[in-house]
């Protein structure tokens, strides 16, 4: 299984949000790191194909994903940065919604729905509404419905966003197990996370590719002599050394 980004492009007017980006992605977690503005929600739009490219290709298997359309998005799980406000809908209706929105129906819906959240959790609170609960679970039900149908491709936008440290290494544990014969793709602003459970991360900055390895590879590449390192170098200090400005 392979996800091929090439010479992709993105632009707002003057602005290149994303610029020639190329990349290859088979089964496993690829961490992208990046300052506000990299470009990270960018190309993770332009897989999903939220918005429209204006150069480059990305092929599944090596087939065009506009020319797949449906049968990509089947394949395809995706967490928004944002918080989507269904305050007013419980977790099982939301999740269930969802579900509709990507084809499922009848047993096979009801089943998938409680496949997810038994996975992320909800089972016992999957009728409370989702107004009442905190931002760890609103996080663990947008999890939920981007595992709906298996997803062999699994977008999550820093899905990990605001929440307390518990919680925090909870979803990254979700995010570990569900790896296996899957592409992750991980945007987020916290890094130990990705040190955590990348197999490879990926340095955005201003919408170029900066440099993608596995952390430990990241870490070996920066220089001795950087800074009087004091203590053992991680991820954190990558980040900073390339991308801190
Ligand atoms: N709809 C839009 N119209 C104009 N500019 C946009 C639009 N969406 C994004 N941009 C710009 O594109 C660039 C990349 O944005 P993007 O959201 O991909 O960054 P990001 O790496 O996800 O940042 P963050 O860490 O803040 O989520 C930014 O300069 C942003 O201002
Ligand atoms: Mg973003």
């Amino acid at each position: 299984m392979e996800l091929a980004l090439t010479n992709v492009t993105k632009r707002y007017g003057k602005l290149v949000a994303l610029s020639d980006f190329s990349m290859t992605f088979t089964p496993g977690i690829y961490g992208i790191l990046g300052a506000n503005g990299a470009g990270k929600s960018t190309m993770m739009n332009l897989i999903t194909d939220n918005i429209k490219r204006d150069g480059g290709s990305i092929t599944f298997d090596g087939k065009e994903i506009l020319e797949l359309g449906d049968k990509f998005r089947a394949q395809l799980g995706y967490m928004p940065q944002q918080q989507g406000v269904y305050a007013q809908m419980t977790a099982e209706s939301f999740v269930t919604y969802m579900g509709r929105l990507k084809g499922l129906r009848g047993k096979k819906l009801a089943s998938e729905v409680n496949g997810v959240l038994e996975l992320t959790n909800l089972s016992d609170v999957r009728h409370k509404k989702i107004g009442g609960f905190s931002g760890g679970m609103k996080q663990r039900v947008l999890l939920a419905q981007a595992l709906l149908g298996d997803p062999k491709v699994l977008i999550l936008d820093e899905p990990t966003a605001g929440l307390d440290p518990k919680e925090r290494v909870r979803i990254r544990g979700f995010i570990k197990q569900l790896a296996s014969d899957r592409i992750v793709l991980l945007a987020t602003h916290i890094v130990s996370d990705i040190e955590s459970i990348a197999d490879e991360v990926l340095l955005l900055r201003r919408g170029e590719l900066l440099r993608s390895a596995p952390p430990a590879e990241l870490i070996a590449a920066v220089p001795d002599d950087w800074e009087p390192v004091a203590y053992r170098l991680s991820l954190e200090d990558v980040y900073l050394y390339f991308l801190g400005e």
